[in-house]
């Protein structure tokens, strides 16, 4: 990324195409920002990682973002919050750096002594910011955290409407069929397959982390006065380590 190639944008990144989920919420919340979306499909899944490989990699990519003048940093991917977020914000301590959580407080908050199905990556599930997760809702409700290998690298491929997609679900989840009160998708990469889990798991109320990453994102540009002014008008840049046409139109394909 050229030096100052997006001054004053925020910069939003994931393992891929996830994180494209985040970026919609972050839209809507915020039309007149400038959004530069970094997907790095060409090391995903994250998930699958060793943490220090995530910090790594995600470093590198605040690195770049900030040499091209990022105001401010979305971490749209929950593998990546729980490796790095606590470096990043101590490395960059004057930069904004949102992260994204699994939304298990609103959905334990929705169905009180439920049972709650956490779908997440295997690294976001063993990390101690999801164990705390646990430990302050987990005597709200039964929370049933499922490791999801293997999804994440699925939905990065694409053509999501092919069977094979649903018979994963149905291997990871389907056991819980008819058996959970709310389902909270914990990867970013996720919401662009809630059909096909709906499909499997039963019409259940979905929780994902786009409007409170996004109401989060306003609460820090207002509390550092970097909010873009209201006649600004909007965009989104997409960028990708897997830097080919076809993947660039795949990133415009699930943003839209
Ligand atoms: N989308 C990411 C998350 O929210 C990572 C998926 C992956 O690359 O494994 O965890």
């Amino acid at each position: 990324m050229n030096k100052d190639a997006f001054n004053g944008y925020v910069g939003v990144f994931d393992s891929g195409v996830g994180g494209i989920s985040i970026l919609r919420g972050l839209v809507r919340e915020l039309p007149h920002e400038r959004f530069v979306y970094f997907g790095d499909s060409a090391h995903a899944p994250y998930g699958e990682k060793t943490p220090a490989q995530v910090l790594s990699l995600s470093r590198a990519i605040v690195d770049d973002l900030v040499h091209a003048g990022c105001k401010a940093i979305v971490i749209a991917c929950n593998t990546a919050t729980s490796a790095a977020a606590e470096e990043l914000r101590a490395e960059y301590a004057q930069l904004p750096i949102v992260g994204v959580e699994p939304a298990l407080k609103p959905a334990v908050l929705s169905k009180r002594h439920g049972r709650v199905l956490v779908m997440a990556t295997p690294m976001t599930v063993r990390l101690r910011k999801f164990q705390d997760l646990m430990a302050a809702w987990g005597d709200e409700a039964k929370v049933i955290p499922v490791p999801c290998t293997g999804l994440a690298a699925r939905i990065e491929k694409g053509d999501l409407d092919n069977p094979d997609v649903t018979d994963l679900v149905c291997e990871l989840v389907g056991e819980y069929a008819g058996e959970v009160d709310a389902v909270v998708l914990g990867c970013t990469h996720y919401p662009f397959v809630a059909n096909q889990i709906r499909a499997v798991l039963g019409d259940v109320p979905f929780f994902d982390s786009a409007e409170g990453t996004a109401r989060q994102l306003r609460r820090r540009l207002e509390e550092c006065g970097l909010l873009a002014p209201n006649g600004q008008q909007g965009c989104v840049e997409f960028l990708s380590s897997k830097d080919t046409p076809e993947e660039l139109a795949l990133y415009r394909h699930f943003f839209q």
